[in-house]
């Protein structure tokens, strides 16, 4: 549940992050992927739009936000100066547990307290989705749910995994097999920032 929301085009972005969405153009969108990752990348506005959200601006900075994924569980979320990963540990059919590291490329002491500021947006950002995620969570068990159709436009991450997972999961084995990165994190890792 947790990888479906994190590959899911930005779609949920304007409903769930109210903050975020006004900081990023989420009609500027973009996703690519690899054999076994995916990239979803969006521009970011110098200044949050009219009404928009100066807290989530002043430390979600730089031209382009990008959140990476490799298969099956891991997650690298990056803007300017800070990066954080998700670890995804599945403990249950409907139970996640998510470990988050934090990266920051000024560790001076001046700027701890913009440091910390970052961490609260984020947290309060995976608040929001551990709460849809658990909402998801619980329609999935209803007896009305039936599976859809995915947006050849925004779910192609999305549509990725399933199929990574429909192979592992047929064949019994582990998930799993040689780095495949996206070219940017295994050739200039520090121009991925
Ligand atoms: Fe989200």
């Amino acid at each position: 549940m947790y990888v479906d929301n994190y590959l899911d085009g930005g779609y949920h972005v304007p409903h769930l992050h109210k903050g975020l969405a006004t900081v990023i153009d989420n009609t500027a969108y973009a996703i690519e992927t690899g054999e076994r990752w995916c990239v979803q990348s969006s521009p970011l506005a110098c200044a949050p739009r009219p009404g928009g959200d100066e807290v989530t601006a002043a430390v979600r900075r730089g031209e382009r936000a990008f959140y990476a994924w490799l298969y099956p569980n891991f997650m690298i979320n990056a803007y300017e100066g800070v990066l954080d990963t998700n670890l995804v540990v599945p403990l249950g059919v409907d139970r996640t547990e998510v470990i988050f590291d934090y990266y920051f490329a000024d560790g001076a002491e001046d700027s701890v307290a913009r440091n910390l500021a970052s961490i609260a947006v984020s947290e309060r950002i995976q608040d929001e989705d551990v709460a849809i995620c658990e909402s998801v969570q619980r329609g999935l068990a209803s007896r009305s749910y039936d599976s859809g159709r995915l947006s050849v436009r925004r779910e192609a991450g999305e549509h990725l995994f399933h199929r990574l997972l429909h192979a592992d999961l047929k064949d019994g084995g582990v998930p799993g097999g040689p780095p495949d990165l996206p070219p940017a994190m295994a050739t200039a890792p520090g121009e991925f920032l």
